[in-house]
């Protein structure tokens, strides 16, 4: 199956293996942009946190976690700036009534002129027989027609974008004949800019409420208790803060499953560091960051760096990790030199001290800070994508059929292994099951007895786990059993007594983190 089309794939599988659902689905169709992570979905989003944390917490001695409110006092947000700047545009259509942030339009239309160029430049490297990446076939693709409209428009609203210039956006929508995904048409209103915080209120009488917002990133948290933190852990400069949490923000979204969402988990670090250091640090950051993502599988050529065209007011630096989703190239997590802005603003606002005396200096200062800030539901979905695959191999009756596989690292894998008696009968339950009490004390393992040992395979395979024990007839004899491999299929067969040992090995967090 051709990568770039794999996006609908992916949102049923997740579905039909019990990853992730929408939200309250059974009431008209759900929640739109909220959605639920099922029995596979927790442990994988859950194997990710530990590799985070693991990288981020455990591998820096001068890293400290926290785990802050989700409900914060108004004023942080006006601190921040979201109150008065954390806006979107949105534009609606007059048809369908549906409402869609102009941006994301836009960047649609370039990945389908994009999408187009590629499929073209395929078609002529068949005819002039091009290899791929040669001198004439890449020439193609960055020279044809639409893929130099596609600049065109991609500079087009990076100026519209850095200007906020709202009129120019829709110029762009209406000049691109960009129409309505839903109602096909191109009845336009204007740009507005609208708020992404959601509103709720704190107190049980009118008179006495005040509002409040959901949180809509962890980062604020982390500001805020950056003395609390920094005197009673007594760290010293360069020293980080890390936190995993929910986040929320009122998108206005099409189509993206968890990519965008309105509920969403963001894993955030801000690292705190000496003013004039914040160059050194950055390139170190951004470095650890990709390579984790790397250390995790992700493929090579599917991550890249893109820096901001526009610099927020209060960052002096900041690239994405961009990841080449089926529908598209997009960001997958942020590193921001923040300067001295959030300490500052919270000093302004609160009135409170937030300087750092500098024993080796004797000075006091407020210190920059970089921000490593990765979603964990995007990342999940570079996983699902990035693991997804579709192989021929030959069946038992002889023919070839389809094999579903999630080729996940083994670490992330939500069942590290599962243990099949070859027949539900004659000891060979309890066999499997020993070795399944073992087994679980170390690692999340499943017990699985239904249907022929190869569809047992596939099913496992369609989930990711990397490793199938089978216990047969042989093994009341010779105490072995047989080990297959989910990506390679190979077999082979061990000593009971050394499955914990194998299996121990090949999920040994020590290769990722070294
Ligand atoms: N504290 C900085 C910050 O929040 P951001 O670029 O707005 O920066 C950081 O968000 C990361 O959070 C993004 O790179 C993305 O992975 C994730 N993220 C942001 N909005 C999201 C959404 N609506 N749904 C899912 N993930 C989101």
């Amino acid at each position: 199956m051709n990568y770039d089309e794999l996006f609908p794939t992916i949102v049923s599988h997740a579905k039909e293996y019990g990853f992730i659902f929408p939200s309250s689905e059974v009431y008209e169709n759900g929640l739109q942009a909220v959605y639920d992570y099922g029995q596979l979905g927790v442990e994988l989003k859950r194997n990710i946190k530990t590799a985070w944390w693991k990288a981020m917490v455990q591998m820096h001695e001068n890293i400290v976690g926290l785990d802050a409110a989700i409900l914060m006092h108004p004023t942080v947000w006006k601190a921040s700036g979201h109150v008065d700047a954390f806006n979107d545009p949105m534009i609606d259509n007059k048809d369908s009534k549906k409402r869609y942030r102009a941006d994301n339009l836009i960047e649609e239309h370039i990945d389908k002129l994009l999408a187009k160029s590629r499929k073209d430049t395929a078609k002529r490297a068949k005819k002039e027989g091009w290899e791929e990446g040669s001198e004439e076939y890449n020439g193609f693709l960055h020279k044809n027609r639409n893929a130099v409209k596609a600049q065109e428009v991609q500079e087009q609203l990076a100026t519209a974008l850095s200007n906020d210039d709202l009129e120019g956006l829709r110029n762009i929508i209406i000049e691109q004949k960009i129409v309505c995904p839903v109602s096909g048409s191109k009845e336009w209103s204007e740009v507005r800019q609208f708020n992404l915080m959601f509103k709720t209120q704190l107190g049980a009488t009118a008179d006495s409420a005040m509002d409040l917002y959901l949180r809509p990133e962890t980062a604020q948290g982390i500001f805020v208790n950056f003395l609390n933190v920094q005197k009673t852990s007594r760290m010293k400069l360069p020293f980080g803060i890390a936190q995993i949490g929910k986040a929320f923000r009122n998108e206005i979204v099409a189509r993206q499953f968890i990519f965008r969402m309105r509920e969403f988990e963001q894993m955030e670090m801000q690292f705190f560091i000496k003013p004039g250091t914040q160059e050194e640090w950055f390139n170190y950051w951004k470095e650890y960051r990709i390579k984790w993502h790397q250390a995790l599988g992700i493929q090579d050529d599917r991550l890249t760096f893109h820096e901001h065209e526009k610099l927020a007011h209060y960052a002096d630096a900041a690239e994405d990790i961009q990841f080449h989703f089926p529908m598209g190239i997009k960001e997958l997590e942020g590193i921001h030199s923040r300067t001295d802005f959030d300490l500052k603003q919270h000093m302004e606002f609160s009135g409170k001290k937030m300087q750092y005396f500098d024993p080796e200096d004797q000075t006091s200062y407020v210190p920059y800070v970089i921000e490593t800030s990765v979603g964990l539901d995007r990342t999940f979905l570079a996983h699902l994508c990035n693991a997804y695959e579709e192989e021929e191999v030959p069946s038992a009756k002889g023919t070839m059929e389809v094999r579903k596989v999630l080729k996940l690292h083994p670490v992330l894998a939500p069942y590290k292994v599962a243990v099949f008696p070859l027949v539900r009968k004659d000891g060979l339950p309890e066999i499997a099951r020993e070795i399944i009490s073992d087994l679980k004390i170390e690692h999340n393992v499943m017990y699985d007895e239904k249907d022929a040992v190869g569809r047992r395979y596939r099913r496992h395979d369609a989930i990711g786990t990397p490793f199938c024990v089978t216990v047969d007839y042989e093994t009341k004899d010779d105490q072995c059993v047989t080990i297959r491999e989910r990506d390679t299929m190979k077999q082979e067969r061990i000593p009971i007594s050394e499955v914990s040992n194998y299996v121990r090995e090949k999920l040994s967090w020590k290769n990722i983190l070294a």
